[in-house]
């Protein structure tokens, strides 16, 4: 039996992100009803699940972009339920949308130069701007095209790169992959995992169910606004329920 003795331990890897019983909606339809999950410091996280299952609703309650009506957020050491969503991206918390919404009559050094304007970021810019285009190279390639004229693939990696300019310690990442073709998929996922070795902790939130237990650490399928599994990314890609109502063998 091993005995805590203080100091000389490891302490448990701290909860970053935590969800408790959290409950939103729209005109009194409840979507997201009664989740709790959490994200410790370092991790990813995959929440995965149907159209419909409430996903975007969880991303964007979390974000402060949907009242949270029931339970509560917390972030960071401090409980964020109900604030708005610049006091969230003050302290760390960034999201990349559903669908990308980059600003398309705007450069993509316009988009990313607004994704870097808050407080905790404005003074990196520069140091940002280069590791957003040193990692996506072909952004610094069409810096200056308009965002609405960039493929879908640029898009997405331009949506990422707005978040990365606000200095995030947690991206949440809104199905990225959704509409890409199979190897842009591919390289979509192998960011995200970069990003993480960098030290972002992840929340992805997808429909590619195969994927993203493939590279989280942990993850959670939600159903009509429910966690109804939780466990590793590699127990749940076992798991007979997931593999048939999400692989398809
Ligand atoms: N702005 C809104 N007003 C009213 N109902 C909404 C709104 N946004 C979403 N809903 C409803 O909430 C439910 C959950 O939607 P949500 O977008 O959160 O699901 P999702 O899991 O992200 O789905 P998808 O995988 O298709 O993106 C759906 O029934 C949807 O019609
Ligand atoms: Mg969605």
């Amino acid at each position: 039996m091993s005995v805590d003795v203080g100091f000389t331990h490891n302490p448990p890897a701290t909860r970053l992100l935590e969800a408790r019983a959290v409950s939103a909606g729209y005109g009194g339809a409840v979507v997201v009803d009664g989740v709790s999950f959490h994200v410790a410091s370092g991790e990813t996280v995959a929440i995965v699940g149907g159209n419909g299952a409430g996903k975007t609703t969880l991303i964007r309650t979390l974000a402060g972009m949907v009242p949270c009506l029931g339970g509560s957020v917390a972030f960071a050491g401090a409980d964020i339920t109900g604030w708005d969503t610049p006091r969230i991206c003050e302290l760390g918390l960034a999201q990349v949308p559903e669908g990308r919404q980059v600003f398309a009559p705007l450069t993509v050094e316009d988009n990313l130069r607004l994704g870097g304007m808050l407080r905790r970021s404005r003074r990196d810019t520069r140091r940002n701007l280069e590791r957003v285009y040193a990692l996506f190279p072909r952004l610094f390639e069409r810096r200056e095209q308009l965002a609405g004229t960039l493929s879908g693939g640029e898009q997405q990696m331009l949506a990422i790169g707005r978040a990365l300019m606000a200095n995030p310690v947690m991206v949440m990442l809104d199905e990225p992959s959704l509409g890409l073709a199979p190897m842009m998929v591919e390289q979509m996922f192998t960011t995200v995992s970069e990003l993480n070795r960098e030290g972002i902790s992840i929340l992805l939130v997808e429909q590619n169910v195969a994927e993203s237990l493939r590279l989280c650490s942990r993850g959670y399928v939600l159903e009509n606004g429910q966690v109804a599994l939780e466990g590793a990314g590699a127990s749940l890609l076992a798991d007979d329920r997931v593999r048939q109502a999400y692989l398809g063998f």
